[in-house]
């Protein structure tokens, strides 16, 4: 089509709000029976069928989706796609865990051949989820960041990536150097950064497994080229945190280290950051940075339970998204990640977590922490078209459950606790179909 013009007809749900900061119907924007219009991968109108289908003339393609719960494409803020093959790998905590299956995982992304296929199946998987924007850890390989970007780049898709640094305290076959680290990561950087709507990110692995000196050149890349992202892991686990304690003991905590080396600011991603303290937090809250609450791995590793509401505190919130975290994670859904968000809520003895709040964290709310929030993760006009669409009755059980919610939020509430990718219907990325599900 000579403009690339399509729309689709449905319920959709978007956010106009913060809705840890305003009631619910504050935030929320609920069109029953909606119509959104897309040309060139950007939504040009959205709103009511009846007041907007005389925009559509004769042939714009429309598709209706009937009973189904539209939002923008779920956000996964932390995920590994080399450990999809490793995922539900039995019984250790987080640093055995990594020696025994992670780190054997991680070395055959030497071959690009694996690379490459494994890309492919992790992208598919995404799609299939929702899921339309990641924050992904590739490995030490650099040939595992193009196969990913090129896959990316193929589905039009919106990710930030980058290449593992490791310098020390891993595998000999795993490690790179401070300056072989700093130099494939700049050439990443010149080929893929702002690369259509492929994004860089500087990813030392956590301080464990860089010298000083390699968080360093990390700091020097981050500042080499405007709107880079810093993804690491942060606080994740007891041991871990002894062990970051005895190799950096000149350090006041963790953060610390990272922020030595000018690794915090806006766009790091911090994973975790379960043992943090008040002066931790206050200190993301100063400085910009985001931390990715990532709560199915948290429990499939023993790591702890985030504090979310003490994160947001609104004396000094700091910016929250979700991850997935596969393969310590145990699925891709953002659906199924927003239900044990909720259940973790309750266990860290905070606040009770809300449906509506937990698709703000996975959509508009990733979208601002990421600094995307003029691209992505709402619907609205201008916004990049990147939808995932929903289906509440996707199971029996759904189906019987839903059939008895009297409101949006509890219908919600149900979608999340019950639903996965069997929920999702359909996904569309840059104003293009790029997922549908195959009719039972
Ligand atoms: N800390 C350092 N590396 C990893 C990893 O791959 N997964 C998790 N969950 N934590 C880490
Ligand atoms: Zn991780």
């Amino acid at each position: 089509h000579p403009h690339d013009r399509r729309a689709i007809r449905g319920s959709y749900i978007t956010f106009r709000a913060n809705p840890f900061d305003v009631p619910a119907h504050d935030a929320l924007v609920y069109e029953e029976d909606g119509l959104i219009i897309m040309e060139h991968g950007r939504i040009t109108h959205c709103g009511a069928y009846a007041s907007l289908h005389g925009l559509l003339g004769d042939n714009t393609p429309l598709t209706h989706y009937p009973d189904s719960l539209i939002s923008a494409g779920f956000i996964d803020a932390h995920v590994h796609y080399p450990q999809i093959s490793a995922i539900a790998s039995w019984g250790e905590q987080l640093l055995p865990w990594l020696e025994q299956y992670i780190f054997p995982t991680e070395a055959e992304f030497s071959n690009k051949d694996v690379a490459r296929q494994t890309a492919r199946f992790f992208l598919s998987e995404l799609l299939r989820n929702g899921t339309t924007t990641a924050a992904v850890y590739c490995t030490v390989h650099p040939q595992s960041v193009d196969a990913f970007f090129e896959e990316s780049a193929r589905l039009g898709t919106r990710m930030i990536a980058g290449k593992v640094l490791m310098d020390r305290n891993c595998p000999p076959n795993l490690r790179d150097t401070a300056q072989s680290g700093y130099d494939q990561s700049k050439d990443l950087i010149s080929r893929w950064h702002g690369k259509d709507r492929q994004l860089y990110a500087v990813t030392p692995r956590f301080a464990i497994t860089s010298t000083p000196e390699q968080l360093e050149l990390a700091g020097d890349l981050l500042r080499s080229t405007p709107g880079l992202y810093m993804q690491t892991h942060l606080a994740e686990n007891l041991d871990e945190m002894a062990a970051v304690r005895s190799l950096f003991p000149n350090h006041a905590s963790y953060l610390d280290v990272y922020a030595k080396a000018g690794l915090d600011g806006p766009r790091a991603i911090f994973g975790h950051g379960i043992h943090m303290t008040e002066h931790d937090f206050a200190h993301c809250h100063h400085s910009g940075c985001t931390l990715a609450h990532c709560p199915t791995s948290n429990l499939f590793l023993g790591s702890g339970s985030f504090r979310l509401f003490e994160a947001l505190n609104p004396a000094r919130p700091v910016h929250v998204a979700l991850g997935t975290d596969v393969g310590a994670g145990t699925s891709l859904s953002l659906l199924a990640t927003m239900g044990e968000a909720y259940k973790v809520s309750l266990m860290a003895g905070d606040a009770r977590l809300s449906a509506i709040q937990a698709l703000w964290l996975a959509t508009a709310g990733a979208a601002r922490a990421l600094h995307l929030h003029e691209q992505i993760g709402r619907i609205a006009p201008g916004m990049e078209a990147d939808l995932c669409v929903m289906d509440p009755a996707a199971t029996p059980l759904m189906a019987q459950r839903t059939a008895r919610c009297t409101s949006l939020s509890e219908r919600l509430f149900a979608l999340m606790v019950l639903g996965d990718d069997r929920a999702i219907r359909a996904t569309w990325a840059n104003g293009r179909p790029v997922y549908e599900k195959p009719l039972d």
